[in-house]
This record gives structure tokens, C-alpha cells and sequence, in this order.
């Protein structure tokens, strides 16, 4: 479904990302991983459209999409998550979840006036839409909260039910499950695999817990500064001595689950 053919992108002489290549399956969720400072984000930002690569290129579906903006990769079903949760603070959690859908006709103002049925009735398109998020998220008791009041967690979770309120094909979550709580953590997986089973999505997750990517991706792709180190399933991957290697002196947060516990 995605092809990432060899991606560099330098800033100055910092080179994020070192000629990248790789291909995410129709179907899958795929793992990235790595240690801090691999290039993974960059690499998203790339994909997702905020950088243009200084080389290289990005196919969806065989289609060239390198240096496609943002909202025009989100048309085609392409979405990302951030590594910062940015919700609307302000904004309850239906309110944010109503944000997300691009051109909704009340957005124009001469569509309002002249249109003023039709208008209606997208909105409550829309709300319908956002209940049923709420509902396949398990998120109604937040449901009327301000965004800004839930926890990490739960901001997470908004993060995900975000990128359902359009029809997307490919999303890639950026740390989805950092400072997460395990039941939590437990429910966003869950959605993850459900989304991909009922729904037919595509998820690529960058993750940093081990126990999670073992879980619930498959294959894994290991990068280390700016390259792919090498993939294979969760447990291939995390016995491999190169990734071992990559991650030793980054901090016992970041090693391989074997890693940490021996
Ligand atoms: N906007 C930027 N300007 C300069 N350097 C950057 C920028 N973004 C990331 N980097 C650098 O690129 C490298 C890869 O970072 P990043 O993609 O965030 O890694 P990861 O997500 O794998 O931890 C790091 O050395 C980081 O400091
Ligand atoms: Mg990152």
C-alpha cells in the first residue's frame, strides 16, 4: 500500500533520515520502531506530508505522493497522529471529534444562508458520526468533558477516534501508548485491531512498549540513525544483535522488553 523508496532528509548536517526504504502491506499494522533520534517522526512528517524529503519518494497504492501537502493526502485517506496529543482544550469531546470532518458545508457562510436545510442536515450527519466514534471508543462517559480536563490517556484516545470521523485508509499513530495506563493502553489496542479487522484499516504505529508491539504489530521495522536496521516479526526483530546493539546506552526505557527485564 505505501512504499517508502530510499528517504533522506537532512537538516543542515543533521541527517534525520538516511535513505529509508520500506513497504507497508494493505491490511497491516505495522511496527516502527527504534531508538530516540532514529528519524522515526521525521520520517512520518515525511510521509504525512509536513517535510518534503531533500530525496526520495513515497508511493500510496504505486501513486507518487512525495511532497503532497497535508490535507490533500487526508482526502486520499492518509492520517497521522501526533507524538503531542493536540486537541482543542476548550472544546468538549463530541465538539472535537464534529472539528475533524474537512469541507463541511455550514463552513460557508453562503451555504448557510442558501442552503439552510442541506446545511442542517450535514451537521447532523456529523453528530451522528462523532456518536458513533464515542460509542465504538467506549468513550461516552468523557463524552460532554473538556478536552483539555481528560489525561494522557484519554487524549490518546480522542487522537484515534479523530482519524475515524473520515474515511480513512492508512493512519499512522505516533506513540499512541507513551504514558498510557495499562487498562487504557488495553482499549486503545483493542480499537487499533478492531478498526483494522471491521474496518478494513492500514496502521502504521511508532511505539516505544515493547509489550505493545509484540501484541499487536506484525511485521516490525527497526530503524537506527535515519536507516532500517532490519524487520521481521516482534520477537525476530528484538533478538536480532543489531537492534540490540542500537539500543544499548539509550536508556533502559527504550531497550527491547528482553532487554530491560534481564
Ligand atoms: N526540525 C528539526 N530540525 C533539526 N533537527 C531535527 C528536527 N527534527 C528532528 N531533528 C533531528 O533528527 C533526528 C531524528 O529525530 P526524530 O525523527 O524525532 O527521531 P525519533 O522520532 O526516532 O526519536 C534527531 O537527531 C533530531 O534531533
Ligand atoms: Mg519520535
Amino acid at each position: 500500500m505505501i512504499t517508502v523508496d530510499d528517504i533522506h532528509l537532512h537538516f543542515g548536517g543533521i541527517r534525520a533520515v538516511d535513505g529509508a526504504s520500506f513497504t507497508i502491506e494493505r491490511g497491516s499494522i505495522t511496527g516502527l520502531i527504534g531508538p530516540n533520534g532514529a528519524g522515526k517522526t521525521t520520517l512520518f512528517n515525511v510521509i504525512a506530508g509536513h517535510y518534503r524529503p531533500t530525496s526520495g519518494q513515497v508511493l500510496l497504492d504505486g501513486e507518487n505522493i512525495t511532497g503532497l501537502p497535508p490535507h490533500e493526502l487526508f482526502d486520499r485517506g492518509l492520517l497521522r497522529t501526533f507524538q503531542i496529543a493536540h486537541e482543542f482544550s476548550s472544546l468538549t469531546v463530541r465538539d472535537n471529534l464534529m472539528m475533524v470532518p474537512a469541507g463541511q458545508l455550514g463552513e460557508n457562510l453562503l451555504q448557510t444562508w442558501v442552503y439552510p436545510s442541506k446545511v442542517r442536515a450535514e451537521e447532523e450527519r456529523i453528530r451522528d458520526k462523532a456518536e458513533e466514534v464515542i460509542e465504538f471508543l467506549e468513550i461516552g462517559h468523557v463524552a460532554d468533558e473538556l478536552a483539555g480536563n481528560l489525561s494522557g490517556g484519554q487524549k490518546k484516545l480522542l487522537e484515534l477516534g479523530r482519524t475515524m470521523m473520515v474515511d480513512a485508509k492508512i493512519v499512522f499513530l505516533d506513540e499512541v501508548g507513551a504514558g498510557v495506563n495499562r487498562t487504557l493502553l488495553k482499549t486503545i489496542t483493542g480499537s487499533i485491531r478492531r478498526l483494522r479487522d471491521e474496518r478494513g484499516y492500514t496502521f502504521c504505529v511508532i511505539e516505544h512498549d515493547m509489550d505493545m508491539i509484540r501484541d499487536l504489530c506484525d511485521p516490525v521495522i527497526v530503524m537506527a540513525e535515519g536507516k532500517v536496521l532490519c524487520e521481521g516479526t516482534a520477537d525476530e526483530v528484538m533478538s536480532n544483535e543489531q537492534v540490540i546493539e542500537a539500543y544499548l546506552g539509550t536508556g533502559l526505557k527504550n531497550k527491547p522488553a528482553a532487554e530491560a527485564s534481564a
